[in-house]
């Protein structure tokens, strides 16, 4: 038996273990509403990337799931662009990062169903602020019900249009320097617009997560084509920004994580 047989057998008693452990958390999470829950690591359909290295961390990561996600996660997982949805290990990074900011206001650019979105919203204070930024008001509609129901749409604004103009209305409306956290996980041809905008609305010690930021690894053997450019562009960028300190993490689809410098 080779390396790649022990791991698929050792993977098909633990998928099948994980079954019966993850149906079995599943019904314990739902007496557990708003109490932090662990349970992601065997049922999450994206925990299985392919990648024996991916699914090892996976494997190894306490995610917290709350019921409100994981019934956010099968509502996504069926919505015929489900694969969109930000994979937990972002998702877990994302709130180690609210708690470790203390972070007030966060905007997401590109938000789809809400998965990431209500990771940072669960952790926000009750006078903390999302912005959500989508320009799909369909996408954003299947998430609403499960978000209003877990009680966290007073501290969520969704701003529908454009992300670029959303981001230039934030300016406008006082937030430059005030944002603790953005999450950037839409378009990947504006991320060195994005990059920009947000980074004059990131306060100092504030941080912003580009995702996808290797793009299935197709950024490191080919920067020419398009989005790849642009993410190259992006990754470029921040190695010879003074304004920032930078780590690229290959974690996920790649994350590319700014920290706006002190003052
Ligand atoms: C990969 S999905 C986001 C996934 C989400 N962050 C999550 O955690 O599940 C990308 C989203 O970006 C949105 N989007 C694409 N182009 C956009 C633009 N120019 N402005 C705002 N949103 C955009 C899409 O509608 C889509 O919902």
């Amino acid at each position: 038996m080779n390396f790649q047989d022990l791991l698929d057998t050792k993977f098909l008693v633990t998928a099948a273990a994980g079954a019966v452990i993850g149906a079995s958390g599943i019904l314990a999470l739902s007496a557990l509403k708003g109490s932090e829950s662990h349970s992601t690591r065997k049922t999450h359909p994206k925990w299985k990337s392919g990648n024996p290295r991916r699914e090892y961390c996976t494997m190894h990561s306490n995610i917290i799931d709350t019921p409100e996600i994981i019934e956010l996660r099968e509502i996504t997982q069926q919505h015929e662009r489900g694969v969109m949805e930000s994979t937990p290990d972002v998702g877990q990074f994302l709130r180690f990062l609210m708690r470790m900011l203390k972070a007030k206001n966060v905007v997401e650019v590109g938000s789809f169903t809400g998965v990431a979105l209500m990771r940072m919203a669960e952790e926000l204070p009750d006078d903390g602020k999302a912005f959500a930024l989508d320009v799909s008001d369909e996408y954003v509609n299947v998430g609403k019900p499960v978000l209003k129901k877990a009680g966290l749409l007073s501290k969520i604004e969704y701003k529908i249009a454009p992300a670029l103009d959303s981001l230039v209305k934030l300016k406008e409306e006082g937030y430059t320097g005030k944002i603790d956290l953005c999450f950037i996980d839409a378009d990947k041809g504006n991320y060195p617009n994005y990059y920009k905008l947000c980074l004059d609305l990131l306060r100092p010690g504030g941080i912003i997560v580009f995702d996808n930021s290797l793009y299935a690894d197709r950024v490191i053997t080919d920067v020419t084509s398009d989005p790849n450019c642009y993410i190259h562009e992006t990754n470029e960028k921040a190695v010879v920004d003074t304004r920032v300190s930078s780590l690229l993490l290959p974690m996920g689809d790649g994350c590319l994580v700014l920290r706006k410098n002190d003052e």
